[in-house]
């Protein structure tokens, strides 16, 4: 039997991975803070999975999910999905706002890897953790100044981590996407100017699925990515790296 976690479950890509895992005949510990929209996910997906409501900003709340997983079957992966949105220019960003994008992007990845690797740790089994950054991490992209911050953290997290753990089989990767249509983009394509504007900003000319993060994801944790660890993944429809015009 293979146990996943997907904290951030209830979201865009969350909740597409989890069906595609649970259809999978995995396992699953489903995380995120509200209670009716895990249980609305669990009524929808094939299998019993275990639901942990907990704010995964604070260590409070990251205990609660370690309370949660210490009688379940060990991790075989997690997946971190939990994240925020904020795009102001820097000298118009409170530092409450600052803080705040901080704890929701980097925070709780910090908080979900260590919780991950100390399990690992104790057993030496193999597992894959995949956390998630952002296209804005490798790329100057105006008004991401707090949210680029958090995520090239988390950029740096990976690769520490990937190197600390790599001897006891855990690996450590992220995906970075591009902008990709969840709840939490919902408000930047609000408009057909708005889509047609960030659609012409990739040049694969769509915007991201929640399929498409959750594919790359689902390799990530999978055995067939066995020999990647330290990596981050564009999902992109290459923003981050190619100028085509
Ligand atoms: N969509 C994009 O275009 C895009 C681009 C770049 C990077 N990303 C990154 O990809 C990841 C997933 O994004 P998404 O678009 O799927 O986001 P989303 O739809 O907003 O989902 C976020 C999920 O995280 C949970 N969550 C939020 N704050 C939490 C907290 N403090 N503790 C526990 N759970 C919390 C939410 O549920 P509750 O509110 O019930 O807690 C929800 O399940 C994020 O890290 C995001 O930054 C997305």
């Amino acid at each position: 039997m293979t146990h996943y976690l997907i904290t951030g479950a209830t979201g865009g890509i969350g909740s597409v991975l989890a069906h595609r895992l649970a259809a999978q005949g995995n396992t699953l510990t489903l995380a995120a803070r509200n209670l009716e929209r895990l249980e609305a996910l669990q009524g929808a997906l094939p299998g019993v999975h275990r639901l942990v409501d907990t704010d995964l900003t604070t260590e409070a709340g990251a205990e609660v999910l370690a309370a949660a997983l210490a009688d379940q079957p060990p991790l075989d992966g997690a997946a971190h999905l939990v994240g925020s949105l904020l795009l102001k220019p820097a000298h118009r960003t409170d530092f409450s706002a600052w803080r705040a994008v901080m704890a929701a992007n980097l925070d709780s990845a910090f908080l979900v890897l260590r919780l991950v690797a100390g399990a690992v740790q104790a057993r030496r089994y193999p597992a894959s953790l995949v956390l998630a950054s952002s296209v804005a991490a490798g790329l100057g992209l105006a008004n991401h100044e707090a949210i680029a911050a958090a995520k090239a953290g988390v950029e740096g997290l990976v690769r520490s981590a990937a190197a600390t753990y790599a001897a006891s089989g855990l690996r450590v990767n992220a995906i970075a996407p591009g902008l990709t249509a969840t709840p939490l983009t919902a408000g930047l394509i609000t408009s057909e100017a708005a889509r047609a504007a960030s659609t012409a900003m990739h040049p694969l000319g769509r915007l991201g699925t929640p399929e498409d993060q959750a594919a790359a994801v689902a390799f990530l944790l999978s055995s067939e990515a066995s020999w990647i660890t330290g990596q981050v993944l564009g999902v992109d429809g290459g923003l981050g790296r190619l100028r085509v015009r």
